[in-house]
């Protein structure tokens, strides 16, 4: 063994709260080995790496009322967040259903909802889109509570592999299940401008949807293929020079915002498993069973509140929410990624 074998291998330096690389970040990453460190960042108002914060759990909780012995289903395990809550709610008795259709961090939240003490008597975590909630409720029976709590968790927004910001370098790939269709880099080679200036604008009401699509094609008939999240955001820099000076930063990043989460609309398809979930709700909810939805954005409220309303005519629901409930001013203080919320819910008739 060569001199240079026997060294001792130094770990990479822990760089304070905020070391610039997502791998260096082995605190936050581990929030079982070093608690303190991560209750330090979370006080601070920051999300730590690896981990993701519930959003709105009380007024969740609330309105999905919990008894014990009762059977539940959260469309979106995620962290494992609000699903803990409903079964600390159920208290050992009942049972909990959660899909996820990431096959990276499900594994992870089962085995720490199961060293809380849930096994599988009263907790079945399910690999699979939440839009199959019927084949799971043919197993089921019906649900007295369902949750969704839409979009991305921040493990997969702070995972550079998984290319879901356009703040770190990362491929562009924008899947929730990295295993399943086509990246969003694919995406881009097999698209028209205007059918991506559409997405743009359907997906996210970007108002610079045309001279963004121009710019991101034209870039890749010049042969220069977009891989990268960076060199999108690079793209959709250079195409807003002409934007004034002294916005133009802040517009920039918030034109990266809506773009990437088009693309993430579209790869995963986002609206129409939403839509088949919205559809098969109120057949899969027992007597007086109660639905809440957390929405991100306006396209995804939309959906929601037109189902409710829709279903709520037809007498399938007894009661809707008049108004959305929003995180209140101190959630959006502590946590930057409550700021967009909207929850909406419903109560199926007798
Ligand atoms: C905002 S996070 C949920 C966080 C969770 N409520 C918590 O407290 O930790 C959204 C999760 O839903 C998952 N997801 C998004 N769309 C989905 C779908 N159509 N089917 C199943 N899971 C989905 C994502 O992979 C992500 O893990």
């Amino acid at each position: 063994m060569d001199q240079q074998e026997q060294k001792h291998k130094r770990r990479v330096r822990y760089k304070g709260t905020h070391p610039k690389n997502y791998k260096e970040k082995y605190k936050e990453l581990a929030p079982e080995k070093y608690s303190d460190d991560v209750e330090k960042i979370i006080q601070k108002g920051n999300t730590p790496a690896g981990m993701h914060r519930s959003i709105c759990v009380k007024e969740i909780m609330t309105i999905l009322a919990i008894k014990p012995g009762e059977r539940g289903f959260d469309a979106t395990l995620g962290y494992g967040g609000h699903t803990l809550e409903m079964l600390k709610a159920l208290n050992h008795t009942g049972h909990v259903y959660a899909t996820d259709v990431d096959p990276i961090e499900l594994p992870k939240t089962t085995e720490r909802l199961r060293s809380h003490g849930f096994d599988e008597k009263y907790f079945t975590p399910v690999p699979s889109n939440f839009c199959k909630i019927d084949e799971v409720y043919k197993t089921s029976g019906p649900f007295d509570f369902i949750l969704a709590d839409l979009g991305v968790s921040s493990m997969q927004i702070d995972n550079p592999d998984r290319g879901f910001s356009f703040k770190t370098e990362g491929p562009l790939d924008l899947r929730l299940n990295p295993n399943v269709g086509i990246s969003a880099a694919e995406r881009l080679l097999d698209i028209t401008k205007d059918e991506l200036a559409g997405m743009l604008m359907e997906n996210a009401d970007e108002p610079h949807a045309e001279i963004i699509a121009r710019a991101i094609i034209s870039e890749i008939k010049r042969g220069r293929k977009i891989q990268t999240t960076t060199h999108l955001k690079q793209v959709i820099s250079d195409a807003l020079q002409f934007l004034p000076e002294k916005t133009r930063k802040e517009d920039i990043k918030k034109t990266c915002q809506r773009c990437f989460q088009a693309l993430r609309i579209d790869v995963n398809n986002e609206y129409e498993v939403l839509y088949e979930f919205l559809e098969k709700i109120p057949h899969v909810l027992a007597p007086n069973g109660r639905v809440a939805i957390l929405t991100f954005h306006s396209g995804e409220d939309r959906l929601v509140k037109k189902s409710f309303k829709a279903y709520f005519k037809e007498g399938l629901y007894k009661e809707i929410a008049d108004e959305p409930i929003k995180p209140s001013m101190e959630e959006c203080n502590t946590n930057s990624r409550a700021r967009s919320a909207k929850l909406r819910w419903a109560i199926k008739a007798e």
